[in-house]
């Protein structure tokens, strides 16, 4: 997967440089920042064009798109390619969604699914501003933008009974460690069948907590991903693919 531009910036309204600092130390290293608000396309292998993203360092550190985001996507088009019963007329929720890359390579691929992408209250406008600029003429897209504050119950307007949720690069912020293991719990009861996929970057040694809190009530392995290289390739930046079933 390559972008075309690089993508962007910063954790907060006041863009400051130190903020951009903190961001960088986060992001893919070969990429610097962009002014923001500007667009960005990724390229996904296995779809046809390019997503194309609206990328802001306004609403927060979602604004951009990030590693572990291209590492899922790649791998969900991937698959889809061998297997695309897995996305067929799904229903999808995608957590901490950022700019909506994820979900909206589900919707790119698979029309038939129902993909849900959430975030916090700032990142929608940009969420909505996505899909339109991937469906823009499409009546009815088949990705969805909702607000999903971790830890929080969700809108009614989301499915209660998802066949899959995804999440990609959500792990980086302690403080919300225990809210986003509750939401996984309250979408993924005991005894229902549900396919998580869990892409994350190791950056802090501290994120080995959430993992922890994790453990408590999930089980976790790596997914299986045959491409010749890839694993080899996104692990040795520190990105992790894994599959979560919960367990208690
Ligand atoms: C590092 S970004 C990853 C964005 C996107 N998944 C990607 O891979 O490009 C983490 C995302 O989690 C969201 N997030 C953080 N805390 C959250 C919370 N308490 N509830 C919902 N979303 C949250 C942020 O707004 C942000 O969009």
């Amino acid at each position: 997967m390559t972008t075309s531009r690089p993508v962007s910036p910063a954790l907060s309204t006041s863009s400051t440089s130190s903020s951009l600092d903190i961001l960088k130390s986060f992001a893919v290293p070969i990429r610097e920042p962009t002014a923001p608000e500007s667009e960005v396309t990724i390229e996904v292998t296995g779809l046809e064009k390019g997503v194309k993203l609206a990328v802001d360092a306004g609403p927060g550190c979602g604004g951009i798109a990030w590693p572990a985001g291209e590492v899922l996507s790649n791998y969900l088009a991937y698959r889809h390619g061998l297997e695309p019963d897995k996305l067929r007329d799904k229903t999808v929720i995608e957590l901490g969604s950022g700019t909506g890359l994820v979900g909206l390579v589900v919707g790119l691929l698979e029309p038939s699914a129902r993909i849900w992408i959430t975030d916090q209250e700032p990142l929608l406008p940009l969420m909505k501003e996505n899909v339109l600029l991937n469906f823009p003429t499409t009546a009815s897209p088949p990705v969805h933008v909702s607000e999903l504050d971790w830890g929080t119950t969700p809108p009614s307007s989301l499915p209660s009974s998802p066949d899959i949720i995804l999440a990609a690069d959500c792990v980086y912020f302690e403080p919300a460690f225990p809210l986003l293991v509750e939401t996984l719990c309250g979408l993924c009861p005991i005894g229902e069948d549900r396919e998580v996929l869990f892409c994350w970057k190791k950056r802090r040694k501290a994120d080995m907590r959430f993992f922890k809190m994790l453990k408590k009530h999930f089980s976790s392995s790596p997914v299986e991903d045959d491409r010749p290289g890839e694993r080899e390739r996104y692990e040795r930046e520190g990105v992790k693919l894994m599959r979560l079933v919960r367990i208690k």
